[in-house]
């Protein structure tokens, strides 16, 4: 559903990592439909081009890897930035028993490492710019624990630290700083997991709105956050889980 004013983030460079698939596709789509010059991020080009293709005059796609230093380089190198989402993630689905180190170390790289070091780059353009709006992906998963899911939780409980103490120490310089926490959505990282039917009842037992969210859902809450409609907000969180974590 496209609820927001086309002018909403007119004249405004966002950024959005992940943005060939899933959630941060949708984020893109939505940030062009709201007027912004959208830099649109991930690794595999024929995905990005099929996503420039919808809106070629506002995207621009970065073949890039987010964990590269050439990409964090070319983000500090930016004239001139007012949003970020910072919406890569991955997931290792597994017993703790089961977790190599391996898996230890590709998670947090990617769910943490990767976000604090974008959003280190991202602040020399958003000073240039007079101030900016980063939104860091996380999950209700940052909120509760799950089986299987240490690795995952334990990143995402990571990133509403990030977001809190980013958000009050760069309240002064006109950077806000939040985060978005989905439930499950179906995207490519997730539909292998929703095969399995006991699975499928697990979530759907948590779920008090007894649905999963869609990609729009999220990417509403997040064109909210990097919009100056929420000039006030920082240093928390909007919970888009259909009141997995209220229970
Ligand atoms: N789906 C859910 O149910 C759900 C729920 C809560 C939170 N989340 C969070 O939402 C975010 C997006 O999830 P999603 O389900 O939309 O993921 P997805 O469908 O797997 O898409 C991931 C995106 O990130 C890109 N990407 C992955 N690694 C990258 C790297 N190293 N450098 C640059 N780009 C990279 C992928 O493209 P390439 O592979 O081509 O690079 C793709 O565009 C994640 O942070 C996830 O934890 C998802």
């Amino acid at each position: 559903m496209f609820g927001f004013n086309e002018t909403l983030l007119k004249e405004k460079t966002v950024l959005i990592t992940g943005a060939s698939k899933g959630i941060g596709r949708a984020c893109a789509l939505m940030a062009a439909k709201c007027g912004a010059k959208v830099i649109a991020v991930a690794r595999t080009q024929s995905d990005l081009e099929l996503l420039q293709q919808e809106a070629p005059e506002q995207i621009e796609v970065w073949v890039e890897d987010v964990s590269a230093v050439s990409f964090t380089d070319k983000v500090k190198a930016l004239p001139q930035l007012h949003g970020l989402i910072n919406n890569v993630g991955t997931n290792r689905v597994a017993s703790m028993l089961e977790q190599a180190d391996e898996d230890l170390d590709a998670v947090i790289d990617l769910n943490l490492k990767s976000l604090y070091r974008t959003a280190k780059a991202a602040l020399t353009p958003m000073l240039n710019a007079g101030g900016g709006s980063i939104v860091n992906m996380s999950s209700q998963m940052a909120y509760v624990g799950s089986p299987g899911r240490t690795l995952y939780c334990m990143s995402k409980h990571g990133v509403e630290g990030l977001s809190k103490a980013m958000g009050v120490e760069l309240a002064p310089q006109g950077i806000r700083v939040n985060s978005v926490a989905p439930t499950f959505v179906l995207t490519p990282l997730t539909e292998p997991m929703f095969q399995d039917e006991a699975f499928k009842s697990f979530v759907f037992d948590r779920i008090p709105m007894k649905k999963l969210a869609t990609t729009d859902d999220v990417a509403n809450a997040c064109l909210f956050l990097l919009s100056d409609l929420s000039a006030m907000v920082t240093g928390t969180c909007i919970k888009v889980d259909g009141g997995w974590t209220a229970q």
